[in-house]
């Protein structure tokens, strides 16, 4: 078979280990030619690739990012993107192409599909928000990240008496402030599900004080809203999907709740921190599991399938389903750890 290799969006640790299992299974075990394009749908819109061959993926598995690129290129917001696409799969008489990404990269990748381009999906982002999958990979190291840093600024804090609002990732979705708070004790946890009241967030900082602890953690999401009308936020910047540039809430609660409850307050924004880097060994194993079955979907022509931990299987689901609405953190998982907070 000729198939063609992605990777597409945000990256995140494990890229690579899923390229290096695709290849290696692709051309060991299939006798495959492997056509990697650079920097998402770009590559196949403008034809630039490179052969992936077993030497050119050796000693990947423990690099962050990945080799082959990426962007936020969409193919259906360019005019002459889904024939471009056409041209580069018959250029190259590809017999199918593996979009490794989230939910932007995979939509692309169904629509494709469904215009009868044949595309199997890996799903990867560290924000955990992929439908028909209980994990994407990416998201365990972000929260190892996430919660190392809270555990190092939880010393300083206590050292200063200060208030430390950590800002993580997630622009829809609260799953890697919800565990990493959870991980990390913090008191305050704010995810863009449920949007927060400042006076609660403060009244949780004040019952601690009350109490004798003089410092607090308070994580929260890029993408945490206040309620409507009690705090204001700036907006920002919009990619080809739409998705505002975030960052700048862990600023913004420094500043209310300093102003708000007289004590000092600081804020860490951990931005990308979260996704670069070596993946954990639980990203490196899911995206090599990830990577093999996709390489096995191409032979047994699943096309418009997506590889998904289910449990702990790997099995295929529809692309359809896992791009038709995002995962985000039910109300009642939330809620469950009101008990921890403040
Ligand atoms: O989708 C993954 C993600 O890391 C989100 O958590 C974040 O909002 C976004 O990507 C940031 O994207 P960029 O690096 O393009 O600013």
């Amino acid at each position: 078979m000729r198939i063609g290799v992605l990777t597409g969006g945000g990256d995140c640790p494990g890229l690579n280990a899923v390229i290096r299992a695709v290849v290696r299974k692709a051309v060991d075990h299939y006798d495959d030619r492997v056509i990697g394009f650079r920097d998402g749908w770009r590559g196949v819109l403008e034809d630039s690739y490179d052969e992936l061959t077993i030497e050119s993926t050796r000693g990947i598995l423990p690099r962050g990012g990945t080799i082959l690129g990426s962007s936020r290129t969409n193919v259906y917001a360019r005019e002459d993107g889904p024939e471009a696409a056409r041209e580069t799969f018959a250029r190259h008489r590809l017999d199918g192409l593996i979009a490794i990404g989230g939910e932007d990269t995979l939509g692309v990748a169904k629509r494709l599909n469904d215009d009868g381009l044949h595309v199997i999906g890996v799903p990867k982002t560290i924000d955990n928000d992929l439908g028909a999958t209980d994990v994407t990979f990416g998201f365990d190291t972000a929260l190892y990240v996430a919660t190392e840093a809270i555990d190092r600024l939880h010393t300083t804090a206590e050292s200063h008496n200060r208030i430390l609002v950590v800002e993580v990732m997630g622009r829809h979705a609260g799953w890697i402030a919800l565990h990493s708070g959870i991980a990390g004790g913090a008191d305050v946890i704010l995810i863009p599900e449920i949007p927060f009241d400042i006076d609660e967030v403060c009244g949780l900082i004040r019952r601690r004080h009350a109490r004798g602890r003089y410092f607090s953690i308070v994580v929260a999401a890029e993408g945490a809203i206040p309620k409507a009308g009690t705090m204001s936020l700036s907006a920002g910047e919009v990619d080809e999907f739409g998705h505002p540039r975030l960052g700048g809430i862990g600023v913004r609660l420094e500043q209310e709740i300093e102003e708000r409850t007289g004590y000092e307050t600081r804020a860490t924004v951990l931005g990308h921190t979260q996704r670069g880097g070596t993946p954990t060994p639980f990203d490196r194993v899911l995206a090599t599991r990830f990577g093999l079955a996709a390489i096995d979907a191409a032979h047994n022509e699943a096309w418009g399938m997506m590889t998904a931990l289910r449990a702990t299987e790997i099995k295929l689901v529809a692309l359809a389903e896992a791009v038709k609405q995002l995962r985000t953190v039910p109300v009642e998982e939330y809620e469950r750890y009101g008990v921890l907070f403040g």
